[in-house]
């Protein structure tokens, strides 16, 4: 089986933990080839420490580089009531030794890319504000045709979490998901009108709280603390937005996905972050309808899945 080379940048965070530990347990069909952090749910340098001491208790030997620390113009925007002080739900993990590497995510993307083997590409999966990427494409053009596709956790064709109509990644930084959507790469939105749908219920998450493997045990924990403390306490679910993308490499079919040609708003009304939809297909040529966004989710498939990997994990 060809294992798809991905690169994920995160923000660490509840569910990009998660998401990695997914990742973890699907080493066998994902070729992990490095993690960049960004800014976001918390402070660069948090998200980067938990990035390596959880890489390091998954035991995934991958590479981390540090990005950036703040939106390519606006102020960062910290979510602590979701994912807690630390970034990871208040959770303790064993420290690491591990360092992240001596280049700036955005060169350490390059050099990866760009070594490469000719004729090979990688998926980038940004799963925190998309600040790194945008940099990465306009500094270095060069690396587009090393990049198969982005498939991103962010946005929404209908609906928002930050306001009623932005999603949190791409509400911190609208700038930078306008420079990647024009970046000409094809594009994979995994928004909130699939990731909503992609949650675990209060007993699923309780279960993996009382498991005696300690990688479900401290997911479980996360989630709970996700759970308890956001929004999410009135769904009476969590929703595991960061897995989605890594969901949708590996099981496609349990998701409706839809062509469309994807644009933000940038402005600082209202309407800020929000992200745009054009499903006309008949105004653009087919090759402009280079985008693509989940519309839909099975949930049952989703949670069968995620908690199937999760449970897998020693
Ligand atoms: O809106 C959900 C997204 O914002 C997720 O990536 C979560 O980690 C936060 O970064
Ligand atoms: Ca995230």
């Amino acid at each position: 089986m060809i294992k798809r080379k991905i690169i994920i940048d995160c923000d660490p965070g509840v569910d990009d933990a998660i998401a990695l530990a997914f990742a973890a347990a699907n080493r066998d069909r994902l070729e992990l080839l490095a993690v960049t952090t960004v800014g976001g749910n918390q402070a660069i340098e948090k998200v980067t420490r938990n990035a390596l001491d959880l890489l390091d208790f998954y035991g995934l030997d991958v590479p981390v580089a540090m990005g950036a620390d703040s939106p390519l113009i606006r102020e960062p925007m910290y979510a602590p009531e979701v994912h807690g002080e630390n970034g990871l739900g208040n959770c303790a993990l064993p420290k690491t030794s591990r360092t992240p590497e001596k280049e700036n995510a955005v060169l350490f993307l390059r050099k990866i890319l760009l070594a490469l083997p000719e004729g090979e590409k990688a998926t980038l999966v940004p799963i925190g504000p998309m600040t790194n990427i945008a940099l990465l494409v306009k500094l270095f053009p060069e690396v587009k045709d090393r990049i198969r596709e982005i498939v991103f956790m962010g946005g929404a064709a209908c609906g928002g979490n930050v306001t009623s109509s932005a999603e949190f990644n791409i509400y911190v930084d609208p700038e930078a998901a306008k420079m990647v959507f024009r970046s000409g790469i094809p594009l994979v939105m995994c928004g909130l009108d699939a990731t909503l749908k992609c949650c675990l219920t209060r007993g699923q998450v309780l279960k993996l709280c009382q498991s005696p493997q300690r990688i479900a045990k401290l997911c479980g924990d996360m989630a709970g603390f996700a759970l308890e403390n956001s929004s999410s306490k009135y769904r009476g679910v969590v929703s595991i937005h960061d897995a989605v993308p890594l969901l949708y490499l590996l099981h496609p079919e349990i998701f409706t996905v839809k062509r469309t040609i994807l644009d933000v708003d940038c402005s600082d009304g209202v309407s800020r972050g929000t992200t745009l939809c054009d499903f006309r297909w008949w105004e653009h040529e087919e090759e402009e309808m280079k985008d693509f966004v989940l519309m839909d989710a099975d949930t049952k498939a989703f949670q069968e899945k995620l908690i199937e990997a999760l449970y897998g994990l020693t």
